[in-house]
């Protein structure tokens, strides 16, 4: 068995759910999750109900977190069919814009390129911008940024194709960065005969070549994310299957398997999911701040075990080799391997106004 000390992790792409889902999860359960999977900040999504598109919405979501979070947080603002003109003016409290132009889980959607536009032209270099963009819509997307020079960061890669597109523009010196989440990197559409409607998520699982190509060009992809989307049970096998999958404690288990395995270094797993996203995202450095892991036991993943509210993983039964002992946020142990021990209200919201 070895010991790890690894940095706090940080996850670019969670979806915590508050206001609106709290019945799927919360920034209590949301981020004693991310503290029990080894990410002590967590970048959370705009998808909510309401979705965070005003200034109004999102101070109202910061005092959410404010009270509720046991790690750090950023919170995301969303680009709407109606405030390309006005969303920009949250780029110093939001910590990037998310642009959806698939469609997916909630109702917020840019599909027509003239919008499309506006938005990536008007946001403010500050913060980054990062799209939703599968398939054969993402090289126009990439075009309009190319065209408005603005870094543009890449959600969940998960095809040959996509990886492929994303390989190229970065060959011609595009500002583009790339994530992919663990699920894209472990599963593929052959699982589904056994997940159901528990494997259901955009983008969807894809082919074993597909997976095969994210592995293939690993240097390419600059973060891991989880893409965290709980839904409730009751939910997923339900008349209309919500898309998504939980993923924060998983994530770690599973990269450190990888590393077990040989398919990455542990250095590189540094990158991927702390060094990297920091750097991507501007995020301000979290003093004395580490988690410790263990790599080589092998333990089945449970469901029922997990902080996530939404009590069931995708990963149900599946053997892993890496484990998280304990998180460390600014001194303070918040994670003893077993327990989370920080209270909600203990986390720090960022880029919050003083109030
Ligand atoms: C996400 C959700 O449930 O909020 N679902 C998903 O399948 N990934 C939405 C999203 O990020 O696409
Ligand atoms: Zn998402």
């Amino acid at each position: 068995m070895t010991t790890l000390k690894l940095p706090g992790l940080i996850d670019v792409h969670v979806h915590l759910r508050e206001p609106g889902g709290e019945h799927k999860e919360d920034y209590a359960s949301g981020t004693a999750a991310a503290l029990a999977g080894g990410f002590t900040c967590v970048l959370d999504m705009p998808n909510t109900t309401p979705p965070t598109t005003d200034a109004e919405r999102l101070q109202a979501k910061q005092a959410l977190a404010r009270s509720g979070a046991r790690c750090d947080v950023g919170i995301f603002a969303g680009a709407s069919t109606d405030n390309a003109n006005s969303v920009g003016q949250l780029a110093g409290s939001a910590c990037a814009l998310k642009i959806y132009v698939n469609s997916t889980f909630g109702p917020l959607r840019v599909d027509n390129w003239t919008l499309l536009d506006q938005h990536i032209a008007n946001w403010p270099a500050t913060k980054p911008i990062v799209t939703h963009a599968e398939g054969d819509v993402l090289p126009r997307v990439l075009e309009i940024a190319h065209k408005h020079s603005q870094p543009l960061h890449v959600a969940h890669v998960a095809t040959r194709l996509e990886i492929e597109t994303i390989v190229a523009a970065k060959e011609r010196g595009q500002q583009v960065t790339c994530e992919v989440t663990p699920h894209h990197l472990v599963l593929s559409r052959d699982d589904l005969p056994r997940l159901g409607p528990l494997g259901d998520v955009r983008p969807r699982l894809a082919s074993a070549d597909d997976r095969a190509a994210l592995w293939h060009y690993l240097a390419y992809i600059d973060c891991v994310a989880t893409d965290h989307a709980p839904h409730t049970l009751d939910e997923k096998h339900g008349p209309q299957v919500p898309p998504g999958l939980p993923g924060l404690e998983t994530s770690l288990p599973l990269m450190l398997t990888a590393v077990d395995q040989g398919r990455l270094t542990l250095d590189r797993l540094i990158e991927l999911m702390a060094t990297a996203p920091a750097r991507i995202f501007g995020l301000p450095p979290q003093a004395e701040t580490f988690v410790e892991a263990e790599v080589g036991p092998r333990y089945q993943v449970t469901g029922t075990k997990l902080q996530t509210k939404c009590g069931w993983t995708p990963f149900e039964g599946v053997e892993v080799a890496g484990r998280v002992t304990k998180t460390v946020l600014r001194g303070a142990t918040v994670f003893d391997g077993e327990r989370v021990l920080a209270l909600p209200g203990t986390g720090q919201v960022l880029y919050m106004a003083a109030s």
